[in-house]
């Protein structure tokens, strides 16, 4: 995937603007609709954004140290 490309189109959020918000520290789809409003248009790409979140956390893990500068 192209990391430009558009993930939610209701709200013009990128694959790039989602796994920056997972290398911030995000955890869950959940946040990564609150901090992003990707998924909280139609709802289309929350299957999408939930893949990413998996993909992510599969290959990083949930290190909490990441979550100090996160938001
Ligand atoms: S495409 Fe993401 S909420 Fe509609």
């Amino acid at each position: 995937m192209n990391p430009k490309q558009l993930v939610c189109l209701c709200n013009h959020v990128s694959a790039l603007e989602i796994k920056k918000k997972l290398r911030a520290g995000a955890l869950s789809t959940a946040e990564i609709q609150q901090f992003t409003t990707a998924g909280t248009g139609c709802g289309r790409c929350v299957r999408e954004i939930e893949a990413i979140v998996k993909k992510h956390l599969e290959e990083h893990g949930k290190d909490p140290q990441f979550r100090i500068n996160f938001k």
